[in-house]
């Protein structure tokens, strides 16, 4: 909604800090509210059991085996959070040039996803879909001399999607950033009978700096060839963003994403504006590593930050948010 500016405000008539003396007069004027309801907590799988192993670049995030991975999600459903993301860091063995373990129904994701939704039938999970922790040059599509090629991933997305849908998964992200990806596992889902099965598509994806650390997590950083410029979007456009947007949900997405998250905010507002969708940001990995850094040598304080941040996302007009700091900010949200 249009804000109607007031240019007949002035001093000492108006005086701004009247409504910021005391805590009940900033609460009662506080525009924007961050809960519980707003998190999706993105987590690492690894095969095994009893393993919870360090991500060097995201300091307090680790990878876990399944049977950890279902305690870990506990925690986060008993504080409220929503919705996890589940993402798979498979034996290197596994990646292949044609991602062919993404597709199968017992990859360790799946199983993953099955243990989860057995367990804990209550809390929302969502899988990406892109090839990149299953193949073995780190993309999310097909490779081949040094092209990513668009139309013969889509069915490989595609079956990826079914296998996903068929564990258990509720949403599927696909950020892969394909063309046409979108409308076609729709129709593949619906083919198949996966009705209430939700996309949230990565619309707005950007060819960004800050996911270096998800990629130690997934391990893809050492065998990406190359670089993601040629399917993932140019930090300088925003008009692109509102078109990708609009062909997402033209083709069926439930849901947006833009990412990352805190050097976009102006992209969250606009395709708020725009399409009235729910939307939501990535507060991706390397966001969440420089205030985690930033934090740990006493130069921030995380809390404070952490929160900040967060709030940002909803005041630009996210409904919610993919973080890293979802479990902490739920524990804070919800002492107060
Ligand atoms: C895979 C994918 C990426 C992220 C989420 N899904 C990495 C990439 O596109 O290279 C990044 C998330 C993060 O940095 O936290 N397509």
């Amino acid at each position: 909604m249009e804000k109607i500016i007031k240019f007949t405000e002035h001093f000492p008539s108006t005086r701004m800090r009247r409504n910021r003396k005391n805590s009940w007069a900033r609460r009662l004027t506080s525009e924007t509210h961050l809960s519980v309801d707003d998190l999706i907590w993105p987590t690492f799988v690894i095969e095994g059991s009893g393993e919870k192993k360090r991500i060097k670049s995201m300091p307090g995030v680790y990878c876990y085996s399944i049977d950890v991975l279902v305690d870990e999600i506990r925690i986060a459903y008993e504080l409220g959070i929503p919705l996890v993301a589940i993402f798979p860091h498979i034996d290197e063995k596994l990646k292949t040039p044609d991602a062919r373990e993404a597709v199968n129904p017992d990859n360790l994701l799946c199983r993953a996803v099955r243990e989860v939704k057995q367990k804990l039938p209550e809390v929302g999970v969502m899988c990406d879909v892109a090839l990149d922790p299953f193949s073995s040059d780190g993309h999310d599509g097909l490779y081949q001399n040094g092209q990513i090629l668009n139309d013969e991933t889509l069915p490989i997305l595609c079956a990826q999607a079914l296998v996903q849908a068929e564990a258990g998964c509720d949403i599927i992200g696909p950020s892969d950033m394909m063309d046409g990806r979108v409308g076609q596992i729709r129709a593949s889902l619906d083919e198949n009978k996966f009705l209430d099965v939700s996309i949230m598509a990565y619309s707005a994806k950007y060819a960004s700096g800050f996911y270096g650390p998800f990629r130690d997590a997934v391990g893809s950083s050492k065998n990406l060839k190359g670089d993601k410029k040629t399917y993932q979007m140019d930090p300088t456009n925003s008009d692109e963003a509102i078109r990708e947007a609009g062909m997402d949900i033209a083709e069926g997405a439930d849901m947006v994403m833009i990412k990352p998250g805190l050097p976009y905010l102006d992209v969250i507002k606009l395709i708020k504006q725009c399409f009235c969708v729910p939307t939501f940001a990535y507060n991706v990995s390397g966001e969440y590593a420089m205030l985690k850094a930033a934090s740990e040598v006493g130069w921030l304080d995380y809390n404070t930050v952490m929160l900040e941040t967060l709030t940002s996302f909803k005041r630009a007009g996210a409904d919610g948010i993919l973080t890293y700091h979802a479990r902490e900010a739920a524990l804070i949200l919800k002492k107060s």
